[in-house]
Formats: C-alpha cells, structure tokens, sequence
C-alpha cells in the first residue's frame, strides 16, 4: 500500500515537474512538494494518506477537443495554478465541519456534489442556523468565467479573494472578528491532529497558514470542471477543429427531437448564448442584468448551467423554482432598468424590453436542453466528494 503511494507520488511529482518547466510564468508562494515527501525527517509524522485518500490528481484532467477554442477563457492566476497537493489538500478544507466556529457546516453543506454543488434550498443555513441573504451557486466550471470575479454581485475579486469570505461570514461560518476571525480559525486547525501533518506534507511546514487554506481551497474549486454532459457526448461526435462552436449547430445525434430543437433555440432564436456561452455555460464577461426587476441597478452574473437541471430553485434570490419558470421569465417577463443588458432591449424607446414569444413546445424544448447540461461523472466522481 504504502510503496504503491509512493510510486504514484513519483508520477504525481514528475507531472508537476513537467508543468512548471513548460511555463514562462514566475510561480509565486511557497514550495510546493509531493504528499509523502518528508519535508522534516527528523520528525516523522502519520502518513495522512492512512486516514485520508490523497492521491486525487487533479491536474490530468484531458479536456475533449471542444474545449480547445475556449482554454483561453479559463481565469487560473499564474501563481495559483491547480497542483494535485494542494488540491487535495483543498478538498479536506472544503469537506471539513471545523472551519465554521460550532464545527456544524463546511463548504460543502451549503455546495452538494450531489446537487451541482449547490443548495436545494433557496436560502442555506449558517453555523448557527441563520439564513444566508442569497441562494447557493453551482460551482462547476467557474474558471471559464474570464474576469474571475465571485458572488451574484461580483464582489469579489477573484476565487482567491472569495474564497475567505463564507469562513469570515457571521452567518455563514461563523469566524467573524467576534469570533477571532482568520487567526482563531487558524489556531484551531494547528490543533487539530491533521492539519500540521498535511500542512508539513504539502508545504514543508507543520504550520497552518491563511495563505495555504486560501490557495488550496481556491485550487479545489477551480478544479471542478465539466467536460462529460450529454451535451459534451453529443458535441464530441461532431466536432470539427475549426474555430470556436464548430459542429455545435448540428443535430447531435445522441440528442432527442426535442434536445436538438432546444439546442437550437438556446443557440439561435432564443439568444441564451449570447450570454451564457456554449460549451462551458459560464456566463459571458460582457453580459449585464437579465430584468428580474423593474429599476434593477445591480448587475449580476450567473454560475456555469452546466448541471442546471439537478436542482432550483434559480436566480440570485432562489425566486423561480422550476426552469419552465426560468424560460417564461425570458419570454414575457423582462423588466426595464438601469441594469438590463442592451441584448433584451427591443425597439427604439428605452422601456422596450424583449419577448420572445415562445411557443409551448418551445418552452419544452428549452428545458429539455437545459438538462442535457448534467453532468452525471462530475457530481459522482471521487475527488470531489467527501474524504471523511
Ligand atoms: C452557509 C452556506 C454557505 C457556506 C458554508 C459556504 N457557501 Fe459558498 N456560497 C453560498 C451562497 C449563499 C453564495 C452566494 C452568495 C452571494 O452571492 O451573496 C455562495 C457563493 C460561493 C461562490 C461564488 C461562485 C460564483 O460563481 O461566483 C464560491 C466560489 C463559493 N461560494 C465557495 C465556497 C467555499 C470555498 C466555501 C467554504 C470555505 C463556501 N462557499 C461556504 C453559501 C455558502
Ligand atoms: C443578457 C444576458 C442573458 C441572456 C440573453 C440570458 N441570460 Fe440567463 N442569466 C443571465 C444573468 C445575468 C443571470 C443571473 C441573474 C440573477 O440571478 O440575478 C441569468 C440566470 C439564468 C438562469 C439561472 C441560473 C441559476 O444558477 O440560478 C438560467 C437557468 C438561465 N439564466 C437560463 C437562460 C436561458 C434559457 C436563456 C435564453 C432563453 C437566458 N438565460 C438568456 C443573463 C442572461
């Protein structure tokens, strides 16, 4: 068992090694060595691979040809780039109840696998048991949305700023400066028999630091990529190498009468695409407000639709709970304000706002293509569940 882990770590270390010599880029932060490479022999720890896997790679993941027009997209910072310790010492943080202040809820409480990494519910409970002021969001593909920035209302920055937040959030998790903020959070874990360990296993040190949480937390997120929909199946069977979308507007013949008149709608008379973009479904950097209200002045983004079909309810508040909702939103209910993206304007006066006036097979239609966007290896895969 033991030497089987280190020979995978050999290749885990090679690849890393391969990576980092193909790019220009500086990395900046610290070293970064394999899980099992003793970085103090002269304290030898538990191998933390006995208690938990650690051994996902997380940087072998071959993306399908039709992802090649759109890697330029992808919003990774060149001194965070995903590598398999990291990450995988990112996927213990997100899973573990320890990082709220009364051990109630991780990241992944209020961001199911089993739901897109996301809520059910319309609003999720907080460590103790407060309500959060907006609906969960999907997590999936959230590096191919280019500017990076994080939350409905794009307040953060970057995953990287974002990711910091829910654990200093008073209802969320609770380590709010009442409550000691990162320092407490951080002495909390050098206390907890696992962290120095895989701390000293990832970064040479057996001590917990906010910027290791908040690079590995960050790599794990951006991890959770979606390559393997039935629409990623449908694609790559017709795909030709030939600038971006290419093959997308034919019939996929692993599709329904009804998925590919969905598609094609998505695509074309609808205009959903002119805003979440095909292939990763993360929103354009360039769209603005969808009129969910009259006089909206926020601009806010949506996550990736891939996997949009697992769960609502939908939108920043949770207001629609079923995606036929979500369709006869953009067919007769766009409202004017200053917020409102030009593309759902119609007509000449400035309170013209678009209808698409669908039909009822329409509406169906589009549905049914929204579900398409499952991913079903994605929220059963093993390196982004619980390693608890
Ligand atoms: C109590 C529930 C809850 C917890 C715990 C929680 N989140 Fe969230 N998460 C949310 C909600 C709600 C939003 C949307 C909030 C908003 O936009 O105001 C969100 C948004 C996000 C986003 C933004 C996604 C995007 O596309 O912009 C990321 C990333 C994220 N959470 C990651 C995490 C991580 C990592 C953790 C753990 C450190 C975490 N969340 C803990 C509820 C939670
Ligand atoms: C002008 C850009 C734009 C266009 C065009 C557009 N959307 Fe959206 N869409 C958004 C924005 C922005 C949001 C997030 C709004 C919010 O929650 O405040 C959103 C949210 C959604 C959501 C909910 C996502 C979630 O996680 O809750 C779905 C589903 C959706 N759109 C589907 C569609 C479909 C289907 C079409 C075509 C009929 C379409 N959109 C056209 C910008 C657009």
């Amino acid at each position: 068992m033991n030497i089987s882990f280190e020979l995978i770590l050999v290749g885990v270390c090679f690849t890393l090694f391969s990576i980092s010599c193909s790019n220009d880029t500086q990395i900046e932060g610290p070293q970064v060595p394999g899980f099992g490479e003793d970085a103090n022999s002269d304290n030898p720890s538990p191998n933390m691979s006995d208690i938990f896997d650690l051994d996902y790679a997380y940087t072998d993941l071959q993306y399908p040809p039709h992802y090649t027009s759109v890697l330029d997209e992808d919003n990774e910072p060149n001194n965070n780039r995903v590598n398999d310790a990291e990450a995988n010492l990112g996927r213990v943080l997100f899973y573990d109840t320890n990082l709220s202040v009364s051990n109630s809820v991780s990241c992944a409480s209020c961001h199911l696998q089993s739901n897109g990494f996301t809520d059910p519910d319309r609003l999720s409970r907080g460590h103790a048991g407060g309500l959060t002021g907006a609906h969960s969001m999907r997590l999936g593909n959230i590096r191919f949305f280019e500017s990076g920035t994080m939350f409905w209302d794009k307040r953060a920055n970057s995953l990287e700023e974002q990711v910091l937040m829910p654990i200093q959030d008073a209802i969320e998790m609770g380590f709010d400066d009442s409550n000691g903020g990162l320092e407490a959070l951080v002495a909390k874990l050098q206390s907890i028999e696992y962290y120095p360990n895989l701390f000293e296993q990832v970064y040479g040190s057996d001590e917990v630091t906010t910027q290791g949480i908040q690079r590995s937390l960050a790599q794990f997120v951006r991890s959770i990529i979606s390559v393997d929909s039935k629409f990623d199946q449908g694609l790559a069977q017709v795909y030709t190498a030939n600038g971006r979308n290419n093959g997308v507007n034919q019939n996929f013949p692993n599709f329904t009468a009804s998925e590919n008149r969905g598609k094609a709608l998505f695509l074309g008379r609808a205009g959903c695409d002119r805003c979440h973009n095909a292939i990763t479904f993360a929103l354009n950097d360039n769209a603005r407000g969808n009129g969910l209200d009259i006089g909206e002045t926020t601009v806010f983004k949506s996550p990736s639709l891939k996997n949009v079909g697992l769960t609502g309810p939908y939108m920043h508040d949770g207001r629609f709970n079923t995606l036929m909702q979500v369709i006869e939103h953009y067919n007769s209910g766009i409202m004017t304000g200053p917020a409102l993206d030009n593309r759902l304007r119609e007509g000449r006066g400035n309170n013209d706002v678009e209808r698409l006036n669908l039909s009822d097979q329409d509406k169906v239609d589009l549905v049914a293509f929204l579900h398409t966007l499952t991913d079903e290896s994605l929220i059963s895969d093993p390196k982004f569940s619980s390693p608890f």
